[in-house]
């Protein structure tokens, strides 16, 4: 179930894609009962009536008892949930329980500095006062904190005790999702952006648009991205609207991953589909693939995870992709192409030049790198610089300069761009980068970066689902996504 959060009053209207309100009664001012009672019988949804004290990240100001008796009348108004704080000790909770009437309690416990060590025995003794919902909400420092979360999820599962577990932070990001597909009740929202009532909460809108939250469920199959950082990625709104309209019953999430490894062998034991993979893992994560497809050898790095009965198989999609996108706009066959630096982006597009037989030359700003890659693909290299010494028909910018926060770089100044190249920017946040604003200005055949991650995510729809992605679907929700966007 989404709960909307609802700090102020006027913002209930906007609660409407949720399935709970929590009316977070420590933010309301000048709360009396006649206003309470109002609130809680004239709310079209269930109400989780909360009163969160200073030091679980709420606001309330008064007496403790002053907090409980709030709780209390909020009950005694036909509050479907009332939520009281594991701190506020038992003698409380068990008198909250005793009053409950048709209300179910939740015994909630946060932590926002962390996941302590101490969280099974703190939801173990959570259960021991057999509330209607446990609620254990963490911060997370590290993609494994979530799993700790989840191991509480499963065993509350197996006890036949009703939870609500996730984390906070951008490592737990994911969790508020995929929590609910380990059988978590409750995952919460805000009505909008700056709403926000804990770290690392997405909005209604992203919950029920972009994740399609009100859809999944234990059979929903996981697939995502791994990177980190993963937040400028679209990928997740350009997939899930392709399972909507194959009515595919999966997920895509964002998974910012510190430690890879960990994250692999966890996963492992999850419905899991495959996963794309971005900077820094396309390099690391081969070692814990068990297989790898010819063309992803051969440049070195995997973007693309595979699962094959239970076997995790790599694949390389940034090069075909890459290609396709520049092989609508021009040939490749004996054009001299520049290739601007010397990453895993620049191997994979290099690796499609090279089959295509154009005549590569790789610059970078450090140019040691570049070298080591020239010598691999056995083409021309130099330094960024050097490209004002150099005839080429196509410039290709594989370097993240000029990507999104840092949108007033660019990876070459405009006079060194040639009149009339094809110009190929492989960075896709922003739409448009300056460098391609500037080619632009000189009559060049211009390719955004989007081309390519387009082109690359109906390579990976395939090779999870079997089935072609609707592209045009895919195109048209990110042009909505960018319009709406801040960025
Ligand atoms: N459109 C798509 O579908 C798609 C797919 C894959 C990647 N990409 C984009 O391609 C870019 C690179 O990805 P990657 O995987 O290759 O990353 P990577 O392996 O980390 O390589 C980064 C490259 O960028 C260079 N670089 C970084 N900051 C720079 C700056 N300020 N000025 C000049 N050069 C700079 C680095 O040079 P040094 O060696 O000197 O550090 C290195 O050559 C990213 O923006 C990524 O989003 C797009």
């Amino acid at each position: 179930m989404l709960a909307a959060v609802i700090t102020e009053l006027k913002d209930i209207p906007k609660a409407k894609g949720a399935d709970l309100i929590e009316l977070r009664l420590d933010y309301i001012k000048s709360l009396n009962n006649t206003k309470l009672k109002s609130l809680i019988e004239n709310c079209k949804k269930p109400v989780i009536a909360t009163n969160r004290k200073k030091d679980e990240g709420g606001f309330f100001n008064g007496s403790e008892a002053k907090r409980i008796e709030i709780l209390k009348n909020a009950i005694k108004f036909g509050a479907d949930y009332a939520d009281i704080e594991y701190s506020s000790g038992k003698k409380s909770i068990r008198d909250l329980i005793y009053n409950k009437r048709k209300t179910k309690i939740i015994v909630s416990y946060h932590n926002f500095k962390e996941t302590p060590a101490n969280i099974k025995n703190i939801c173990d003794n959570i259960k021991k006062l057999n509330p209607g919902l446990i609620k254990i909400v963490t911060n997370a420092h590290s993609v494994t904190d979530n799993f700790k979360i989840f191991d509480l999820i499963r065993k509350a599962n197996k006890e036949k005790k009703k939870i609500t577990a996730f984390c906070m932070g951008d490592y737990g990001k994911f969790s508020r999702i995929l929590s609910i597909i380990l059988g978590s009740q409750v995952t919460y929202a805000s009505v909008s952006e700056r709403k926000e009532s804990a770290s690392g909460q997405l909005t209604i809108n992203e919950m029920v648009e972009h994740y399609r939250i009100k859809k999944i469920n234990k059979n929903t199959k996981i697939v995502g991205l791994i990177g980190n950082p993963v937040e400028h990625s679209w990928s997740h709104i350009m997939h899930n609207a392709a399972f909507d309209k194959l009515n595919i019953n999966a997920v895509y999430l964002k998974f910012q991953v510190d430690k890879l490894k960990e994250f692999i062998e966890y996963m492992e034991n999850l419905d899991i589909i495959g996963f794309s993979v971005t900077i820094p893992h396309k390099v690391e994560v081969m070692k814990y693939l068990d297989g790898i497809d010819k063309q992803a050898k051969g440049i070195s790095a995997v973007n693309t995870i595979v699962v094959k009965n239970g076997k995790l198989i790599g694949y390389n999609t940034d090069c075909p992709g890459a290609i396709k996108s520049l092989k609508r706009r021009t040939e490749l066959k004996n054009k001299n192409a520049a290739v601007l630096g010397a990453g895993g982006a620049a191997r994979a597009i290099i690796y499609g030049l090279i089959e295509n037989k154009s005549n590569v030359t790789i610059l970078n700003r450090t140019v040691e790198k570049a070298k080591l890659l020239a010598d691999y693909f056995k083409c021309d290299y130099g330094s960024l610089d050097d490209i004002k010494k150099i005839d080429y028909d196509i410039l290709i910018n594989t370097t993240s300069a000029g990507m999104h926060p840092h949108i007033g770089s660019s990876p070459v100044t405009p006079d060194c761009i040639k009149n009339g190249a094809v110009v190929f920017d492989m960075v896709f946040n922003p739409f448009r980068t300056k460098l391609l604003v500037e080619a632009e200005k000189r009559n060049c055949k211009i390719i955004a970066g989007f081309e390519m991650l387009i082109h690359g995510a109906l390579l990976q729809f395939k090779l999870w689902t079997g089935k072609e992605a609707p592209e045009q679907l895919m195109r048209q929700k990110v042009m909505e996504f960018l319009k709406n966007a801040s960025h």
